[in-house]
């Protein structure tokens, strides 16, 4: 699956979307990339030229009630069809459970039932450097960031204009190598890559922490006044990420990972203590008031 130079060309504005759309669209590839880790992309023109840079969609096997309700996935990027405008749509996931493991076995041609794009997403102000961290499965919701800030993609409908950041870097932890998939994702969208693995198999043996110290050891992160970084992953990684910046006055925004039943706030299963502005606390919706917030808002 190559890349698109760019998703919006002038005619994007023409495509106009209000809100989440529910549709079933057609699985038209889906290929193993890492250790339990797939890609597939579905044929939906109006949840490509919809979605925003770490949005996510709920999605379903139509006909299936085992499990019975949707998951989120992140959109991992979308792509132009033969015609110039947004088509396709790339989820990228680990199987983990009896949703990724049914998905897993869905041919293309098959139909998915999808439901978004929801979720605030990414939108970081100006930046010098920004700093892309992901654990695990977290590089899913930053991979159209960096496509963004580095000026090779526009989102949206219309299609938005975000401002170059100067440097992008890209940190990426795993257990083990064979985790990574697609890393030249990255290194196509402009990012400075660099990889940490806890076995040793791949970049700096230990955790995406041990990585940041070791660039930040290096010079290889430049001043902390130009830097802000962006987040995913398993909570605990992000909570170390947190601490990481917090004690560097660096500004970080944080994608939540967690369980999600209706998408739309409806249900409230997916709720997230956030710090108020007052100093208190409350809950709030990952998936309509989220699912990135200020990582020193959250209530690790
Ligand atoms: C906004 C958002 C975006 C996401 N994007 C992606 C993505 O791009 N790719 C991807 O692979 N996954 C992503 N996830 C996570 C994915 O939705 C869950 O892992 C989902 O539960 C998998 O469904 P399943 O039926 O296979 O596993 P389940 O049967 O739901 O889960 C199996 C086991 O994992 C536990 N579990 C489930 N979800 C979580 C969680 N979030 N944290 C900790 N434990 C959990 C369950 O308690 C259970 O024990 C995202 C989650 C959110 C909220
Ligand atoms: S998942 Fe239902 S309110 Fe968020």
């Amino acid at each position: 699956m190559a890349h698109a130079a760019s998703v919006h060309g002038a005619s994007a504005a023409s495509h106009t979307t209000s809100g989440p759309c529910h549709e079933r669209v057609a699985v038209v590839a889906h290929r193993p990339i890492a250790d339990r880790t797939w890609r597939i992309r579905v044929e939906s023109p109006t949840l490509a030229a919809a979605t925003l840079p770490g949005q996510f969609a709920m999605l379903r096997i139509p006909g299936r009630t085992d499990p019975l309700l949707a998951r989120p996935l992140a959109v991992y990027d979308v792509f132009p069809g033969p015609d110039g405008r947004p088509r396709y749509v790339d989820f990228v996931y680990a199987v983990h459970g009896r949703f990724t493991t049914a998905l897993a076995g869905l041919p293309p041609g098959e139909e998915l039932a999808v439901w978004g794009p929801l979720g605030n997403g990414f939108d970081p102000p100006p930046v010098g450097h920004l700093v892309l961290v992901a654990g695990g499965i977290g590089q899913t919701a930053l991979l159209a960031v960096a496509r963004e800030r580095s000026g090779l993609a526009r989102y949206g409908s219309p299609a938005r204009l975000r401002p170059r950041a100067e440097r992008i870097t890209f940190c990426w932890g795993g257990r083990t190598a064979a985790v990574f998939g697609d890393v030249a994702d990255f290194e196509a969208a402009g990012c400075d890559v660099h990889l940490a693995t806890l076995d040793g198999t791949a970049g700096v043996h230990g955790t995406v922490v041990d990585l940041l110290d070791s660039l930040a050891g290096a010079g290889k992160l430049g001043a902390t006044d130009s830097l802000r970084v962006a987040t995913c992953g398993p909570d605990a990684m992000m909570a170390a990420v947190a601490r990481w910046t917090a004690a560097r006055e660096i500004p970080c925004e944080a994608s939540l990972e967690t369980p999600m039943a209706c998408g739309i706030g409806i249900c409230f299963t997916c709720v997230a203590p956030i710090r108020d502005s007052d100093g208190g606390w409350d809950y709030r919706r990952t998936c309509v008031e989220g699912p990135v917030f200020d990582a020193a808002s959250i209530v690790w």
